[in-house]
């Protein structure tokens, strides 16, 4: 995933192939990436964006390069397409001053509302108990990812009050931006590297059918 001319990208692969590009480096620099789906030097498969177009949403304001591309298995795309949409939250959230605090606070709510819960739970129910399977429950990203699951549910909860405040939206964007962070760089690549091929192909179709079922749809 990466941030280039006001939107986020990802960079999407495919299992089992995948797994055999390993030894390749998970990350590129944006320069060596196709502006297209195309098929790199090593024949693996790249798209741009998650689903082989722009994003609906972008940031028009930002320019630089801050985020990795990452190669991404198809099967945790759903999610890391919410990522997609979470960290421009984040960065609107890091941003808001007076002016704007009342309306992010409301996008965000929105947000937390109609994806960012359910994407929450996906990771809770499904992909961390498909990770612990073999890392164990004390594995430190999983429970790195499960404290900051808590206290983004908590800053969640003290915007649900009502009340605006300008400090704390700053602080949950960063936090936001952090965690996303970690696990598209860290974590996610872990579990890709960890499972089975076929116990990723089954999590992959778990959350697709998962992601199927939201409104509006994950697409
Ligand atoms: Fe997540």
């Amino acid at each position: 995933m990466t941030v280039v001319d006001g939107s986020l990208h990802y960079c999407t692969r495919s299992t089992p192939g995948a797994r055999r590009g390993l030894s390749s480096p998970r990350s590129r620099p944006l320069a060596s990436r196709p502006s297209t789906t195309a098929r790199s030097s090593s024949g693996r498969r790249w798209m741009k964006g998650l689903v082989g177009r722009r994003p609906k949403r972008t940031i028009g304001e930002l320019t630089a390069s801050t985020i990795e591309a990452v190669q991404r298995s198809n099967e945790l795309a759903v999610l890391s397409r919410e990522h997609h949409i979470a960290l421009e939250l984040a960065l609107r959230l890091q941003r808001t001053t007076d002016a704007d605090a009342k309306s992010i606070t409301r996008a965000t709510l929105d947000f937390w509302r109609t994806e960012g819960r359910e994407h929450f739970r996906l990771e809770e129910e499904l992909l961390l108990p498909a990770f612990t399977r073999h890392v164990g429950a004390g594995d430190a990203d999983v429970v790195r990812v499960l404290i900051e699951h808590v206290d983004i549910r908590r800053r969640i909860a003290d915007l649900e009050t009502g009340r605006i405040d300008v400090a704390a939206l700053n602080a949950l964007g960063e936090t936001l931006r952090d965690h996303v962070r970690h696990e598209e760089r860290t974590l996610f690549g872990r579990i890709e590297e960890t499972l089975k091929p076929e116990e990723l192909a089954a999590l992959g179709t778990t959350l697709h059918a998962a992601g199927a079922k939201q409104q509006p749809p994950r697409a």
